[in-house]
């Protein structure tokens, strides 16, 4: 079983870091759903602007919110400066980390042109050096998200996870697309087995977590399967369906897939991250972040006519709540003439 220095995990099934998306509200929606195998076995914030945290500014006070059910959580931090990087991850440890992630993938040009990022993959004695004194300066594991490379003549597949092994770290998760494919084409699984390869050979105690395209479980199991990885992280597809994790626990045990959870207890996951929202951000916050998200959740509701137009309209806390109970009726009346 995945284990990241001395946290074992339940699963072998991370969250990934989706900007804007995955914050306290949804990762414990996504904690919440369980089966007898588990769900998901570490979920990690956005990244985080050092320098923002360490100003505990409103805005990054609440992208980097967690509490007691929020655990294990990995926080993710971004840059390029050692010093700022160490003195973030130590204000992440005692804010409850359990882990603290280097995002080194992020091909977004307002992280990678200060040198942040994806970014990282062009310095690997930068990116070495930030590890390193992250590593002195907390208590926690300090972990790595890579991508392959910047481009196709630039893999570090061979290369940046080994070094980073060797100043320290404790997991590395490889997204399999270049920079400069950023999400386009597919993701490339003999990227990610030239990383399992090359830590298997220096560090076989290390594990790495695959990361790319999982949007159900048989995709997960593949990519095991198929690089050797020792865990799977999946961002996109636990948008849309936050119990792929509970699904894929319970394939990855047993080999088969477990009874599909019903359209009403899909309706009610989504009443319950409403609710999550309201109690971390408050009424207008969560009616505008709930119209966003509908339309992740709408294809695993259908039928449901007109759900994200009638969504838009709603602009009243009880309305929104009145509005899923009615759906939720209607559905169970479909299911009951069905059965
Ligand atoms: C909108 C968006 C925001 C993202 N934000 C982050 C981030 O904050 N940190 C990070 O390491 N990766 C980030 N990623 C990359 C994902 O973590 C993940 O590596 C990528 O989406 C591939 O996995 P998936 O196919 O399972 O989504 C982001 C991806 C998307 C689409």
């Amino acid at each position: 079983m995945l284990k990241i220095g001395p946290v074992q995990l339940e699963t072998p099934l991370l969250l990934a870091p989706i900007a804007g998306y995955c914050d306290l509200a949804f990762r414990l929606v996504v904690r919440s759903i369980r089966g007898d195998y588990g769900g998901v076995g570490l979920a990690c914030t956005d990244l985080l602007c050092p320098q923002a945290i360490l100003r505990e500014n409103e805005k990054s006070l609440w992208l980097s919110a967690t509490n007691e059910e929020d655990k294990p959580v990995c926080m993710q931090l971004y840059g390029r400066h050692p010093d700022v990087l160490a003195e973030a991850g130590r204000w992440a440890e005692q804010h409850g980390a359990t882990t603290i992630d280097v995002n080194m993938g992020c091909p977004v040009d307002k992280v990678t042109k200060k040198n942040g990022g994806s970014k990282l993959l062009c310095e690997p004695l930068l990116a070495v050096e930030i590890v390193r004194e992250l590593v002195k300066a907390v208590n926690v594991p300090v972990t790595a998200k890579i991508r392959l490379g910047w481009d196709d003549k630039s893999y570090i597949t061979q290369t940046l996870p080994v070094a980073l092994a060797d100043v320290g770290i404790a997991a590395v998760t490889v997204h399999g697309r270049t920079t400069e494919q950023k999400f386009k084409g597919t993701v490339r699984l003999p990227g990610i087995s030239e990383v399992v390869a090359s830590m298997a050979k220096y560090h076989p105690d290390i594990p790495v977590i695959g990361n790319g395209d999982v949007t159900a479980p048989e995709h997960a199991k593949a990519m095991m399967d198929i690089t050797g990885c020792h865990g799977v992280m999946i961002g996109r597809g636990a948008l849309a369906q936050p119990w792929i994790f509970r699904d894929t626990a319970h394939y990855l045990a047993t080999g088969e897939l477990p009874q599909p959870l019903s359209r009403a207890d899909r309706a009610r996951i989504v009443v319950q991250h409403f609710e999550n929202l309201l109690r971390f951000r408050g009424d207008r916050v969560a009616l505008n972040m709930i119209r966003q998200r509908i339309s992740k959740y709408s294809p695993y509701l259908q039928p449901w006519p007109h759900l994200r137009q009638d969504v838009r309209f709603i602009e009243d806390v009880n309305a929104f709540r009145d509005f899923m109970a009615a759906g939720i009726e209607q559905i169970q009346t479909d299911e009951a003439q069905v059965a």
